[in-house]
């Protein structure tokens, strides 16, 4: 590859969610210095940059997706003080801080909204999405917001709607005023100076709305959702060229924009060389298992040749020009065990399988805090143990639709964000480690066995897994700068793929079944095992159970 890559694009990112990494004041929440505290751990997974979930001021009616100000702690998570102990502890340690930036909407209790919805007629009266109501007073448009019910509220001293594409909770900005980007560009900037190393965007891609008309109802409530009529609207890319113009250009720091609605055929002109970020998180993958995402019920079967088939879109579709995000789990979804391979008894081997996959695809990793772990989905009996907001009104929308309990809670079982949100387990002691407190969220029930101490002293566990690949992945400059093919297209076990350079290749080969598989030894001819999950016993031309093995020739 003539071009020198990026440090982004050596490293790897872990995301930690805020509430649930590591408490040190005790009161059940994780904190800024709970993070400060395990930046060693995290140095040892070879991890290069720490992508926090918002730590912002904020009422939390979305665990901090509803921002108040852009430029304050909130005290749950520490004070600004412990945020730039952190950034400085990180960059002693080759770690640099990536700060989730919630522009789609603010808070309701964002000094902007207070001001925009106390009159018709103030300074901010269109920073917001105000429109009048119906001729017969209901709602502007059909719209169902993304955590269910209408996507408008009335606001009664305006005598008008806001648009909200999450909870009413968190109004959506008016980006089409450039005021309203500009307080955006300049909060960015203020993060910029304090000396962060990237920016993940979140909901990015609902920020320029189309025309407000209403669309075919898709549900017994006459609604119609949100999300295919606002994502990813013609002249989006305007508003975050704009963006990148302001605040990225002439910086080192890099930006992942959540880009729910973005097709791998789109990736080019988001993330190219012309594109409006260095990576996007497309999620053609982790939805393989759901017709509608709007509709937990939709559940459908899929096979591994269709989750080759996405994983090649996506790589060929940034192999030219652009740079792909690799992730498989993170806090909006189950555990990727649980998710990739709902019937396999041996979830280790398939958390290593994953794992493989993370560091030695195109891209750069974007691990979530206990995927190291492999840790799994909860299964609480009641929807009242679940915390989860959208889990919660997703759970409720399939009652409304006629299922039966138990149909919905096997919903949320599957589905639910707070699976990947249950406190991290550090140890087999009390409350997992997490804090001396009582859990904001219950700890997984597994902790006693499943938990980083446990899994630093057992070489065999999918903790060292990921360390040794991570070691590997620094170590061979193949796995960064190689380009990558897919091999074994049609083997209905295996999958594999080559990734080259003019002096290396390192061939994957990943054996997704519970059976042996076995594929022509031809393949990896003259090239010598690195890695196996079955050490010593791998055998060539033929993979055990669950087997992942990397040869390098
Ligand atoms: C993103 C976040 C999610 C949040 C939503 C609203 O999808 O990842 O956690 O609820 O945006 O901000």
């Amino acid at each position: 590859m003539a071009e020198r890559l990026k440090w982004w694009q050596k490293t790897v990112v872990c995301e930690i969610y805020m509430r649930s990494f590591n408490d040190t004041d005790g009161d059940g929440i994780g904190d800024l210095n709970g993070v400060t505290q395990k930046l060693d751990y995290l140095k040892k997974l070879g991890v290069g940059a720490i992508w926090l979930t918002p730590c912002c001021k904020s009422p939390q009616a979305d665990n901090g997706y509803d921002v108040a100000d852009y430029c304050a702690i909130d005290e749950m998570f520490g004070s600004m003080a412990d945020m730039d102990r952190l950034i400085e502890e990180a960059r002693r340690r080759g770690i640099r801080i990536v700060m989730d930036l919630v522009f789609n909407h603010t808070s309701d209790q964002h000094p902007w909204f207070l001001e925009s919805s106390s009159s018709r007629d103030n300074d901010k009266s269109d920073w917001y999405i105000w429109r009048d109501a119906k001729p017969d007073g209901s709602a502007p448009t059909n719209w169902r917001g993304i955590f269910g019910g209408s996507a408008w509220t009335w606001c009664e001293a305006r005598g008008q709607y806001y648009l909200h594409t999450f909870l009413k909770e968190q109004p959506d900005l008016n980006w089409a005023n450039p005021k309203v980007r500009r307080a955006l560009f300049d909060a960015a900037q203020f993060w910029v100076d304090k000396g962060v190393g990237g920016f993940r965007l979140d909901a990015i891609t609902y920020i320029r709305k189309p025309a407000f008309s209403d669309a075919a109802p898709d549900a017994g409530d006459g609604l119609s959702a949100i999300h295919p009529v606002t994502a990813n609207t013609p002249g989006i890319l305007d508003y975050l060229h704009e963006f990148k113009a302001a605040v990225l250009d002439g910086t080192d720091l890099f930006t992942v924009g959540e880009a729910n609605g973005v097709s791998a055929a789109e990736l080019p002109e988001w993330v190219g060389r012309d594109g409006v970020f260095d990576m996007v998180f497309e999620f053609s993958h982790v939805l393989i298992d759901l017709e509608n995402e709007a509709d937990w019920s939709s559940a459908r079967p899929w096979q591994l040749k269709d989750l080759k088939r996405i994983l090649r879109d996506s790589q060929e579709n940034t192999a030219a020009d652009g740079w792909y995000a690799i992730f498989f789990e993170n806090h909006d979804m189950p555990r990727c065990v649980d998710h990739f391979f709902p019937d396999t008894a041996d979830q280790d081997s398939a958390a290593r399988i994953i794992a493989t996959l993370m560091m030695t695809l195109r891209g750069t990793p974007f691990l979530y805090q206990g995927q190291e772990l492999g840790l799994h989905n909860v299964v609480w009996d009641d929807i009242s143990a679940y915390n989860d907001v959208s889990t919660r009104n997703h759970y409720a929308f399939l009652i409304e639709e006629g299922h039966s309990e138990e149909e919905a809670m096997h919903a949320v079982h599957r589905f639910s964000r707070d699976s990947a949100r249950t406190p991290m387990p550090w140890h087999a002691g009390e409350s997992a480690g997490f804090t001396d407190g009582t859990p904001w969220l219950p700890v997984n029930p597994d902790y006693p066995v499943r938990n980083a101490a446990a899994e630093e002293q057992d070489p065999d566990s999918v903790l060292c897994w990921y360390r040794a690949l991570a070691a590997i992945r620094s170590k061979h400059a193949v796995f960064t700068e190689g380009g990558f093919e897919e091999i074994l297209q049609e083997h209905s076990q295996i999958y594999a793929y080559i990734r080259r350079t003019k002096d290396a290749e390192a061939i994957i080969l990943t054996n997704w079944s519970e059976e042996e598989a076995s594929y022509d030894p031809a393949l990896i001819e003259g090239a010598a095992l690195l890695i196996s999950t079955e050490g010593i016993k791998n055998q060539r031309g033929r993979l055990a159970p669950l087997e992942a093995v990397i040869y390098l020739r």
